[in-house]
């Protein structure tokens, strides 16, 4: 596995590559987990090359986040991605990637109101910015995302059609651990108890993927439900919001497919998760597009 620190030195790599070979491309923070690892298989699998960046984008924290103690654990990432037959590592500094007089950002406009976007103003513009500027960079065949991260991934996935990357935006489905939580570097802030309280998530989710099967329908009092369960063990919820899983607009009944997209927190950490729905299979039954469970 080769790492490169210099933006312009690895840009003439990749151009050179991309000429003879395929590129599957995983954007990352680091404080890597089988999250991560699943995005960096499913590339090796579909690409000749695999390229891995790792970048704690300063562009998509906020001034009161956690930028400053966001997990940092190259030695061991790089360890995890050489063991995953990574090619290429891409690790700029941020002044080498944003210089002196940085001034030009990506904005997804719609996609980026509601949800996180209405709790973190500008991070999804940090997010589409960085995206951007590593796909230029890359130049990759295919890019790889995690659902876990729902809004993010569709606001990728249409910043690259909109500005006319030529590349695939894959959608891949969240990890979890074996009791459901969903794999997120941000879990390392969390206490033992915190991560017994953080476990809510996934239950209010797995209680409302029931209901629903069940043939439940009232909006409000999914909502109601789900919030219950998340009070059991959040400090604050952000929000529960049921969505159309292409617009990210709120849905006005359950019907066809959308996601339930929850945001809570357990003491300081923030933490974030959902469930896709689709349509009635033939039996009648509703289906999770994305069951909950362990790995
Ligand atoms: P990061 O949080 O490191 O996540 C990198 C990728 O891993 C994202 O596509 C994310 O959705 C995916 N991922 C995280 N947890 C996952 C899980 N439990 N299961 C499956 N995939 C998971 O997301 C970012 O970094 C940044 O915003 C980035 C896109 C790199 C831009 O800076």
């Amino acid at each position: 596995m080769k790492t490169f620190h210099n933006p312009e030195q690895f840009q003439r790599e990749m151009e050179k590559r991309r000429r003879q070979k395929t590129i599957g491309f995983v954007p990352t923070m680091g404080a890597l987990h089988e999250g991560h690892l699943s995005l960096v298989r499913r590339a090796r699998r579909e690409n000749q090359i695999v390229v891995v960046s790792l970048f704690v984008n300063p562009l998509q924290f906020g001034p009161r986040e956690d930028f400053k103690k966001y997990p940092r654990t190259f030695k061991r990432d790089r360890a995890l991605l050489a063991g995953e037959k990574v090619d290429f590592l891409f690790m700029p500094s941020a002044a080498s990637f944003y210089p002196g007089r940085f001034q030009t950002f990506v904005e997804v406009i719609n996609l980026s109101r509601g949800l996180c976007g209405r709790f973190r103003p500008g991070h999804f513009r940090g997010v589409a910015t960085v995206a951007a500027k590593l796909f230029n960079l890359v130049r990759p065949h295919r890019a790889y995302f995690g659902t876990k991260d729902y809004q993010q991934a569709v606001l990728i996935k249409r910043m690259a059609r909109d500005l006319n990357f030529n590349l695939e935006v894959k959608l891949l489905p969240t990890i979890r651990d074996q009791d459901g939580l969903a794999l997120s570097s941000r879990n390392a802030y969390l206490t033992p108890k915190e991560r017994a309280r953080a476990l809510s998530i996934s239950r209010s989710l797995v209680w409302a993927q029931r209901e629903i099967r069940q043939g439940r329908r009232n909006l409000r009092r999914l909502r109601r439900g789900i919030l219950r369960e998340l009070k059991r063990g959040l400090s604050r919820v952000d929000y529960v919001e049921f969505a159309e899983p292409e617009t990210l607009q709120p849905v006005g009944s359950v019907r066809g497919r959308f996601v339930i997209a929850v945001a809570g927190w357990v003491g300081k950490t923030r933490l974030i998760d959902n469930a896709i729905m689709q349509r009635k299979t033939k039996s009648g039954k509703r289906k999770a597009l994305e069951p909950l469970r362990g790995n």
